[in-house]
């Protein structure tokens, strides 16, 4: 009773709560002018361009790239001068970090541990809830399939699954930290033509909605607040106009009372898509559809206000665009809370407390890919290591795209991580760059190779600067970048044991170095604490963990290539020639999705369903002995996929369906349970219905995607779900 009284009471403060926003939103919307509403609708830009004037005006709703104290407070000084004193909304790109730099969202996608995605995320968003930023443009929620996209390091790889759990996770990480969240970019942007950043995309409904809209609902289930849609068309209809996406979509089917900005210009650019002959079309064509917030075009602020005038754009549209600004703004308390202190500085980090956090949480993003002959870890005979490659000592770059208030004097560069854990080990460290940051120079060879030669072992750090990944930055040569091939081949040729770190945004072509190079770790950007975590690492401190959240290809020539991919009627490629694959080259991957070793091996046992049929209402559950069988302590991901063998369309050869991290000291055993909602074992079709079908599906379970067969279950009954219930269907919650 003491229970149900508290909750009760808690469910009614809420309540309450919700009811006085709607209140205070509808109160002060009766009381703004046609020119204030839309000035609400208006983002606009920190920097030379801003017109500072605009803020008591009211014409500046929210802000944007306002990442320090004194500009905030100066900003939210003005607006106070406004006619009503709106407070603006201030926004900034906070992805894995604020000053303290986590490893990127593709890392820590590898670490398949949403409690850190959250734990991190929570950091980035108290650093910069410190000065003042209260809005963040994340989490990128988009996944993709081809590597060659440059922003595949902001999201979270290429399965929908666990881009929901971590898309989930950062949204809560966020939130609790003060900040709240605006996933992007809605929909569809990670599968642009040939791997292009902003280019086309074309996605069938049904796998649309079987894998691209899975991780924005898991971030709107987790409570973001707002939403960004995507530069791209999607079936030729620019995301800024697509109202079936904005409107029926999310506000129909999902009940999302958020707002929708635009992204960069993304207004602008409806011209250049050709869908509006002008700026007024095009600012008429985004609020109708359902873009709340014209994020930089200014299109809104210019036409807006004529466009209702003339009739052309009902008022109750922009009241209603208006309406979901102004409730979050009531949402977040942005009315009744004191301006920043503009003291404040983000100096203060990173503090001693978020360095052990990106530490820890680094060191859990490395993927082992390989580790011929345990040149990994550093073993103890070893006297002398030689840390040669230009991504050795770029403290900037290996923090990564996105930094927001990154420096790079804040961050631990891998040798200087690796000269601190070698130090009391009386290991000495030769260093050589071997040449420069882009790699364009060989004259720096040599010097590398001498101190190859004069050491034990070869540490070669290779990879991406920072400018090759990320935003605009898609590659049609996945290769490593200018002259680091003849550095590392040169390294190869001493005939010291090499063990390559990849640092960068995706997976490198490996060419023939997967056969001359015994061990190679992908380190991704480890962020600020990327020397300490990698020494950790190498030196056997921690074993690796990670494992691959996108499918590693052999070369670019494959892509897109991703495990969840369907079935076809012909075998993959043998003796006979007229079956699926290249003249020229394997169909496989280099290293399947999941894939990740350790430094100890893990043996499975006792597979057992709890139910061998299940119905409506039931789950999938399968129990497993998971044994740390090595010699030092470890975790490993354990990975449940299943198939539907047998559909009235065809269904992935593999689907992840859940998954757990476990961490066992040697010879320890766990008993782990997997659970999948029956809601969670069906598809979609075109019409947008969901179907779950009756009849066998299929069970494997491992640590990669290439895990054994566990068995198959039978479901008794299905179910059939309109896409106007979609909302009730599969709530998503993420098991942190
Ligand atoms: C990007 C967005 C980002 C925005 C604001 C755009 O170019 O596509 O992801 O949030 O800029 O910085």
């Amino acid at each position: 009773m003491a229970g149900c009284a508290v909750l009760c009471l808690a469910v009614a403060a809420a309540g309450a709560r919700a009811d006085d926003v709607e209140r205070r939103v509808e109160d002060l919307l009766g009381r703004m002018t046609l020119e204030e509403k839309v000035g609400q609708l208006n983002l606009i830009s920190n920097g030379a361009i801003l017109r500072w004037d605009d803020i008591p005006e009211g014409k500046a709703g929210a802000l944007i790239n306002f990442n320090n104290a004194q500009d905030v407070a100066r900003a939210q000084k003005a607006a106070r001068r406004s006619r009503l004193g709106i407070p603006p909304l201030f926004g900034l790109d906070v992805l894995h970090g604020f000053r303290t730099q986590f490893p990127v969202p593709l890392a820590e996608a590898a670490a398949f541990n949403p409690s850190l995605s959250r734990l991190t995320a929570e950091w980035a968003a108290r650093e910069a809830a410190y000065v003042g930023v209260q809005w963040t443009y994340a989490p990128m929620a988009d996944l993709s399939r081809d590597i060659r996209w440059g922003r595949m390091v902001e999201g979270f790889g290429e399965d929908p699954y666990l881009g929901s759990v971590v898309s989930a996770a950062r949204v809560e990480g966020f939130e609790a930290g003060g900040l709240t969240t605006g996933a992007k970019h809605f929909v569809g942007y990670g599968a642009g033509e040939g791997g292009r950043d902003y280019d086309a995309t074309l996605i069938p409904e049904a796998e649309l909605r079987d894998a691209y809209l899975p991780p924005f609902r898991a971030a709107i289930q987790a409570g973001t607040m707002s939403i960004m849609a995507g530069f791209n068309s999607l079936n030729g209809v620019p995301n800024t106009v697509n109202s079936w996406l904005l409107t029926d979509i999310l506000r129909g089917e999902w009940g999302f009372d958020g707002f929708v900005t635009s992204d960069w210009a993304g207004i602008h650019e409806l011209l250049a898509h050709g869908v509006a002959k002008d700026s007024a079309e095009a600012a008429r064509k985004a609020i109708l559809a359902g873009v709340d917030m014209d994020m930089m075009s200014g299109f809104y602020i210019k036409h807006l206000p004529d466009e209702v005038r003339s009739g052309r754009v009902p008022l109750g549209v922009v009241d209603e665009a208006v309406r979901r600004v102004l409730r979050v703004k009531f949402r977040l308390g942005l009315f009744d809370r004191p301006d920043i202190d503009p003291t404040r500085i983000d100096a203060v980090f990173p503090s001693p407390e978020s360095r052990q956090a990106a530490r820890e949480v680094a060191r859990e993003t490395f993927v082992l890919l390989q580790n011929r002959g345990e040149v990994l870890p550093i073993r103890s005979d070893v006297r002398s290591v030689a840390v040669v490659g230009p991504m050795a000592d770029a403290p900037r770059d290996q923090q990564g795209p996105h930094g927001a208030r990154a420096h790079a004097q804040d961050a631990v560069s891998v040798v200087e991580g690796i000269r601190r854990r070698a130090a009391p080990a009386r290991v000495t460290v030769n260093f050589a760059a071997g040449c420069n940051l882009f790699c364009t120079n060989t004259d720096q060879i040599a010097e590398a190779v001498a101190a190859a030669e004069k050491s034990d072992l070869v540490v070669a750090v290779l990879g991406e600067p920072q400018e090759a990944s990320g935003e605009a930055a898609s590659r049609a040569y996945l290769t490593f970048l200018n002259r680091q091939p003849e550095l590392l081949e040169a390294l190869v040729k001493t005939g010291k044991p090499v063990a390559l770190v990849i640092v960068g945004g995706r997976p490198v072509e490996l060419g023939t170095f997967v056969d001359s190079i015994p061990s190679i770790l992908m380190a991704w950007f480890p962020g600020t604490e990327g020397g300490t975590a990698l020494a950790d690492v190498l030196f056997g401190d921690v074993s690796p963990s990670g494992k691959l959240p996108v499918t590693y290809p052999r070369t670019a020539g494959q892509l897109p290539l991703y495990y969840n991919r369907l079935p076809t009627g012909r075998p993959t490629r043998s003796d006979n020639r007229f079956t699926l694959g290249y003249m020229d080259e394997a169909i496989s991957p280099l290293f399947p999705f999941g894939w990740g070793l350790s430094y100890t091996q893990f043996a499975y046992s006792d597979m057992a369903f709890a139910k061998p049929t299940i119905a409506a209402g039931d789950a999938l559950e399968v129990s497993v002995t998971v044994t740390n069988a090595g010699a030092r302590p470890g975790q490993e991901v354990v990975q449940l996929y299943t198939r539907d063998p047998v559909a009235s369309r065809s269904r992935p050869l593999r689907e992840l369906k859940a998954f757990e991290k476990v961490s066992l000291q040697p010879g320890e055993s766990r008993r782990v349970t997997l659970a999948v909602p029956l809601e969670r074992l069906g598809f979609h079709l075109d019409d947008g219905s969901y179907l779950v079908e009756p009849g066998e599906i299929q069970v494997f379970l491992g640590g990669n995607s290439l895990a054994p067969s566990a068995g198959s279950i039978e479901i008794a009954d299905g179910l059939h779900i309109a896409p106007g219930e979609q909302r009730a269907a599969a709530t998503f919650k993420p098991r942190l």
